[in-house]
């Protein structure tokens, strides 16, 4: 990794892992781009540049003019935003996806792109969800990510592109907000600890999903990409996860800290829906195995640093 191109830099990963990577790699080797522009670090500290990843042609010129060999493509559209508009998140996931692909190929750069707990339905094993098991999702979102972890793995077998993933749970992070995703409830939480010391939430009682703290997925990242290609026997994707969550049981967790934090319900069909077809919780041995992963944060930990730094 000597010079990285971010697609979706300004999203809730972007944001936080161009400035990371700016610090590990130099500011001149991490080159973000977005759809839009603001006056964030991620514009401001390096070379930044608009980019619409349905653009093949931009995205190619770009990785070329500033001889790129690493691209990180995460620039796309949630699970819920992709349920309302499903056509344009086949568009806008697959077609950005193809080009960061084509372009990988054509420039001879490695490639990550995250994947999801979404990739997997209601027919997969809801618990200890294994690495290799049935992945038949109900949501464009799921479809779009399955397909996606199916064509990376085609790029590594026809093309030699060295292509790697995570299929991500629930981020949490206080930098940049998540949007249009079902796992979003688990960061508007904290927030509105802070502000209100109560909170409603669109997920139901007793609705399990995976989540893990934004330091620990930057950290991943960064360890799968450095990877001994010889030690991985999956690319696309691996599980990784740090805890399995409902609302009631981060609300105790915050409770140790906001004693007068209290939790209601108003649940929303569609993203409960997406995610009563999501598994409970799923198993990370293979990214243990073939690479190291470990998450540093838990429930308590993580809620902790939250509260901490909302504050
Ligand atoms: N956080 C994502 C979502 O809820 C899942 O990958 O859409």
């Amino acid at each position: 990794m000597k010079n990285i191109l971010i697609t979706g830099a300004l999203g809730q990963i972007g944001s936080e892992l161009t400035i990371k990577l700016r610090k590990e790699y130099g500011n001149d080797h991490v080159i973000a781009t977005d759809i839009r522009e603001t006056d964030s670090d991620v514009v401001k500290g390096g070379p930044f540049e608009i980019l619409d990843v349905t653009d093949g042609q931009k995205m190619y010129d770009l990785a070329k003019k500033y001889n790129a060999d690493t691209i990180i493509h995460l620039a796309a559209l949630l699970s819920a935003t992709a349920e309302a508009k499903p056509l344009l998140a086949w568009n806008l996931n697959m077609g950005g996806l193809v080009n960061a692909l084509e372009t990988s190929r054509e420039l001879g750069c490695q490639f990550f792109t995250p994947s999801s707990i979404g990739a997997f339905g209601p027919t997969t094993p809801k618990d200890q969800t294994p690495q290799d098991t049935i992945m038949r999702p109900t949501t464009m979102y799921g479809v779009n990510k399955v397909s996606g972890e199916l064509l990376s793995d085609y790029y590594y077998q026809k093309f030699g592109v060295d292509t790697r993933g995570l299929r991500f749970p629930g981020l949490i992070s206080y930098e940049t907000p998540p949007g249009g995703g079902t796992t979003d409830y688990a960061v508007e939480i904290y927030y509105e600890a802070i502000k209100n010391k109560s909170y409603t939430s669109y997920i139901g009682e007793g609705t399990y999903m995976d989540m893990m703290y934004m330091p620990d997925a930057l950290n991943a990242i960064v360890n799968l990409l450095e990877a001994d290609p010889a030690n991985l026997k999956h690319r696309n994707s691996f599980n990784v996860s740090a805890m399995s969550v409902a609302p009631e049981t981060i609300t105790k967790e915050i409770q140790k800290h906001i004693p007068e934090f209290t939790l209601s319900y108003d649940v929303d069909p569609v993203r409960q829906a997406i995610a009563e077809s999501w598994p409970d919780g799923i198993d990370s041995a293979a990214a243990k195995a073939e690479w190291g992963f470990k998450a540093e944060y838990d429930l308590a930990k993580m809620t902790a640093d939250m509260l901490e730094k909302l504050k």
